[in-house]
């Protein structure tokens, strides 16, 4: 039998099997939910004024978000309260409400409105599907640079950050990122902080949306960027997102930022003028959820990670077993996040996410990872086995490892 007889007949009898599985979004699982649940009635009729005195049902608190809510995510991005803003259900939302706010204003150190300066954004390839679209869609034009295991290519970060006033600032995921799993290095960190800049306003907007989701027992200890910039002389640089949406409940969680004192009250003077104040009774729900829960949210953390390494690992078995001994692809091993990164030899992923997706198998589209759909190796596939159960997430990538098997073999013959 030829090599493709053999890929095509093994892709064949997965195909009969008609599954019906999803690697496609980075979802928490039903279990990583079912660890939050004691908050949904953790506030109640008793506990409607705040340590702080604020009665969470009424308007008086502040756009900054509850103090105590400040206190406690101000842990998670390692920073103090006061460099804390906490809102409503989404980072994504809080940090389009900041372009958006850049485009119309500008941000503390800009001369003008961004929208008429055709501003440009930096972002790491591969990276988060959303963000490129948010970008595109606000009419930012997109300056991809390779993300590196120790965080964006500082080489061609500098570059572009020296030479162009047009480019306002970088966007990227400094944690685990999405979809590699690298995470900055201190060195390349100190550089962010430190490097000149063609505009006084450039900006950095680190999405630290996987900041504690540790995998394994050796945490990464992510650099402080907001103290290197500040001890490098630029300290309203960067802003820091991150929300409780893969550690509580996806979309009914808490998204928050944090930046200089300067560069929070610019922006909360902006902010004010949108809304009052944000949800203080989700808040209040978070606060007293994640302080009474066993180690706190480390303690929550480490029980997401028990429910979610085994599915990793299941992914890297299967990988390996199937693909070890050959060079048709190679992936992340990631020590924290929500995504494996794999990158086929040849320029098929398109193809496998088809026929994966003719088995019975959802992929993360194949280019998601870059601006505009579109990855120029057509190489780079998202796995997310965050969502199904590990037996499904090892059934899946069988299907997967198969349809890489198949594609490479039709690349190498036709
Ligand atoms: C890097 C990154 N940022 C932000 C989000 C969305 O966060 P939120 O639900 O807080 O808007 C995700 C979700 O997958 C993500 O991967």
């Amino acid at each position: 039998m030829s090599n493709l007889e053999a890929a095509q007949k093994q892709y064949d009898e997965y195909k009969k099997m008609g599954l019906a599985l999803s690697m496609q979004r980075g979802q928490p699982s039903d279990a990583d939910f079912d660890l939050s649940n004691p908050m949904l009635t953790i506030v109640n009729e008793d506990t409607l004024v705040t340590p702080s005195g604020i009665a969470i049902r009424n308007y008086p608190g502040g756009v900054a978000g509850l103090p105590e809510a400040r206190e406690l995510f101000a842990t998670v991005l390692d920073v103090r309260p006061e460099e804390m803003v906490v809102g409503n259900n989404s980072s994504l939302l809080l940090m389009s409400n900041i372009f958006m706010w850049a485009m119309m204003r500008g941000l503390k150190h800009s001369d003008g409105p961004w929208v008429g300066q055709k501003p440009k954004m930096i972002v790491t390839v591969p990276g988060y599907d959303r963000h490129f679209r948010l970008l595109d869609t606000l009419g930012f034009e997109m300056l991809p640079v390779q993300m590196t295991p120790d965080g964006p290519d500082m080489d061609a970060v500098e570059a572009l950050a020296a030479s162009d006033p047009s480019v306002k600032g970088l966007t990227f995921v400094p944690t685990y990122s999405n979809p590699t799993g690298d995470t900055l290095s201190e060195a390349a960190a100190q550089r962010l902080a430190s490097m000149p800049t063609a505009v006084p306003d450039f900006t950095i907007f680190a999405d630290d949306a996987y900041r504690v989701h540790h995998l394994t027992g050796k945490p990464a200890q992510p650099p402080n960027l907001l103290r290197a910039c500040a001890a490098a002389g630029n300290p309203d640089r960067v802003i820091i997102f991150g929300s409780t949406s893969k550690m509580t409940f996806a979309g009914a969680g808490i998204g928050f930022f944090a930046s200089s004192v300067d560069n929070i009250a610019y922006i909360t003077g902006l902010m004010g003028a949108q809304f009052i104040g944000p949800n203080k009774i989700e808040q209040y729900r978070h606060v007293r959820f994640l302080q009474t829960y066993p180690g706190g949210i480390p303690g929550l953390m480490r029980a997401h990670a028990n429910n979610l390494r085994p599915k990793f690992e299941a992914v890297y078995e299967v990988l390996t077993r199937e693909l070890g001994e050959t060079d048709l692809a190679r992936w992340t091993k990631p020590e924290g996040g929500y995504f494996i990164s794999l990158d086929t030899k040849y320029p098929v992923a398109d193809r496998v996410v088809t026929l994966a997706k003719e088995a019975g198998v959802g992929l993360t589209p194949a280019g998601a990872t870059y601006p505009f759909g579109q990855d120029p190796h057509n190489s780079n596939i998202r796995l997310s086995p965050s969502r199904p159960p590990v037996e499904e997430v090892a059934q899946a990538m069988e299907v997967v490892a198969a349809c890489i098997k198949l594609a490479s073999v039709e690349h190498e013959i036709f």
